[in-house]
């Protein structure tokens, strides 16, 4: 089992839609794949509107989705940690206990940009072109990711 947890900062916009296009690349029985927020702002809420919405068009389903926190635990819960923008990285690298958890982090368009450390734009403030621009980059980072771990 290889369990990946996507993290950005609300857990609404960018990591639920991660969340979902990864799910729909891999066999299910043999992967966990999950996201959380580095805030706690929207623990318990389904994801924003316009990332179920881009998500629809694409045949991904995320309404049911709940935001929840990061939190330490999660180090020892899954194997790949991928942060959306830097600013997430550097919060979930604060809460690393050792030289082995922050391994396990990495920011998710290294996976198609590598070493380039390019964000994935936080798009809670701007329009419904943002999540459709979010939803491409994630997609393509996402065949990448399963390609490797099929
Ligand atoms: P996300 O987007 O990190 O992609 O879920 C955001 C969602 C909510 C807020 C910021 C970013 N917020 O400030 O409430």
């Amino acid at each position: 089992m290889t369990k990946i947890l996507m993290v950005c900062l609300g857990n609404i916009c960018r990591s639920p839609l991660a969340e979902g296009i990864l799910r729909s690349k891999l066999p299910y029985e043999d992967f966990v794949i999950d996201s959380a927020g580095t805030a706690n702002y929207h623990t318990g809420s389904n994801p924003d509107n316009r990332s179920i919405t881009v998500g629809n068009k694409y045949g991904i389903n995320i309404s049911k989705l709940m935001g929840r926190q990061f939190s330490v635990r999660d180090f020892d819960d899954f194997d790949i940690i991928y942060a959306m923008d830097g600013s997430n990285f550097d919060n979930i690298i604060r809460l690393a206990r050792h030289e082995a958890d922050k391994a396990k982090v990495k920011m998710i368009l290294n996976e198609v940009y590598p070493d380039q450390n390019y964000d994935v734009p936080d798009p809670y403030h701007g329009g419904t072109h943002g999540f459709e621009n979010v939803y491409k980059m994630l997609d393509e980072a996402c065949d990448i990711i399963a390609e490797k771990l099929k």
